[in-house]
């Protein structure tokens, strides 16, 4: 069984100023586990790895069988939590260049997370005249981003195949009963996927809005529940002493009360970078809300050392870090000797490049502390389904923590609607 360990012992943050939290903790574990089968409340995330939809978690594998099958790409279409979790997972858990080399399972696309026309275009050129297969997932069946790109990849799969046949090449995911999106479904008789009522999207991950593509990607989603379930269970200890999980949102807290509102998560697998794009978001908008919240950052190291690296050194000291660190690689890369030596890198002789990478992390993770720069070190064993799980979960649980913590409601996004008022206004939408 796999493990995360969460080191704080460079945060800056003391055990006794983490236990002040203790009560405070406690009554929000309490009162999520009461109030978790609660329809309207958005906790239905606290027991998805028991209580998923099992019958509906076979329908995904089998529907994804079925893309693999008969499509060579797969584009999945939503925008913020309804298309990060996928990707973050399917990023991290495939070849770093998977849509360019040859593969069993279709090149996998994103798209109605943008409105560049420029972008859309680019993927028709792409896909050209190969077979391909859609997922449109939106909770409210309404977002403008996805619908659009539906609209015209829907047009496109139709005018290729016939209404019919295009029909077996659309998957929609979307609320039970209402939205637009699920009416349309019922109507052209889709197939569909639910987003449960009391799960919002950026907890989503761990429902078929991720899991669809999860799975069309080749990745073990058995695996995957398997980890988070392994998380439900380790982080379900309401005590904080004991509780990793919930120490990490008080940390977070405890440095957000002296100024440190921007936490940067900092990985070493350019595999990760989606994963630190889901985190943002989950944090981001669970917390930045009553003009609160700390600013969530992600950087992409050794690469982001060579841009950010300096500000993060000796810039405005109002940062900290949490790093996630993958203890174990599948495979090594060791540097050779060269008879020249013409580069100078004869004293890496014999070193594996995980090594180099790992000593780089080391010595970084020195200089920003010694930088005035708290760290947060989460350790993982290693890059697989059942890892990242547990680590999906980890963050969940933290995140919705934190933000009742801060005193926020963490499972809310009002200020998202101000821009698309005005858009809307300026598109003269009737009723704006
Ligand atoms: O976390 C959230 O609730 C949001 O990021 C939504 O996922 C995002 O706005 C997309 O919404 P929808 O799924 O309704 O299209």
């Amino acid at each position: 069984m796999s493990n995360i360990k969460v080191d704080f012992s460079n945060s800056g943050v003391v055990n006794s100023d983490i236990m002040k939290y203790k009560n405070d903790v406690e009554k929000i574990h309490n009162d999520f586990y009461a109030k978790k089968d609660d329809e309207n409340e958005f906790l239905g995330w606290l027991d998805l790895p028991t209580n998923y939809d099992k019958e509906e978690f076979e329908r995904i594998k089998k529907a994804a069988k079925q893309i693999q099958n008969n499509s060579e790409v797969f584009i999945t279409i939503g925008i913020g939590g309804s298309y990060l979790g996928a990707r973050a997972v399917i990023e991290a858990m495939t070849n770093t260049f998977h849509n360019f080399k040859k593969r069993d399972v279709p090149q996998m696309l994103y798209a109605g997370n943008n409105i560049s026309q420029r972008y859309i275009l680019d993927m028709i050129d792409l896909i050209g005249d190969r077979d391909f297969s859609i997922n449109v997932i939106s909770k409210s069946g309404t977002t403008t981003e996805p619908a659009i790109a539906f609209r015209i990849f829907r047009e496109i799969l139709e005018n290729k195949y016939g209404i019919d046949e295009a029909r077996k090449r659309i998957y929609v995911t979307t609320d039970r009963k209402k939205g637009a999106l699920k009416q349309l479904a019922n109507e052209e008789e889709y197939e569909t996927f639910v987003i449960p009522d009391n799960v919002g999207g950026r907890y989503s991950v761990l429902t078929a809005v991720g899991l669809l593509p999860i799975a069309v990607a080749g990745i073990n989603i058995d695996k995957l529940m398997q980890g988070a379930k392994i998380a439900q269970d380790k982080y379900s200890d309401k005590n904080l002493k004991y509780n990793e999980c919930y120490q990490y949102a008080v940390i977070r807290n405890v440095l957000y009360n002296e100024e440190k509102n921007t936490e940067i998560l900092v990985n070493y697998e350019p595999k990760l970078h989606y994963f630190t794009e889901w985190w943002k978001q989950l944090y981001g908008e669970s917390e930045g809300k009553d003009l609160k919240g700390i600013f969530p950052a992600g950087v992409d190291f050794t690469t982001d050392l060579h841009s950010m690296g300096q500000y993060i050194q000796e810039g405005r000291r109002n940062l900290f870090e949490t790093v996630i660190n993958i203890e174990k690689t599948d495979e090594d890369i060791t540097i050779k000797a060269d008879e020249d030596n013409l580069d100078g890198l004869n004293y890496l002789t014999g070193k594996t490049l995980d090594y180099v990478n790992k000593k780089a992390m080391e010595g970084t993770i020195q200089a920003h502390i010694k930088g005035g720069v708290p760290n947060i070190l989460i350790n993982i064993e290693g890059l697989d389904e059942e890892n990242l799980g547990q680590l999906i979960y980890f963050f969940e649980l933290s995140c919705a923590v934190s933000g009742k913590i801060l005193g926020v409601n963490p499972f809310n996004q009002p200020g998202v609607e101000e821009y698309k008022k005005n858009m809307f206004k300026l598109l003269e939408k009737p009723g704006y």
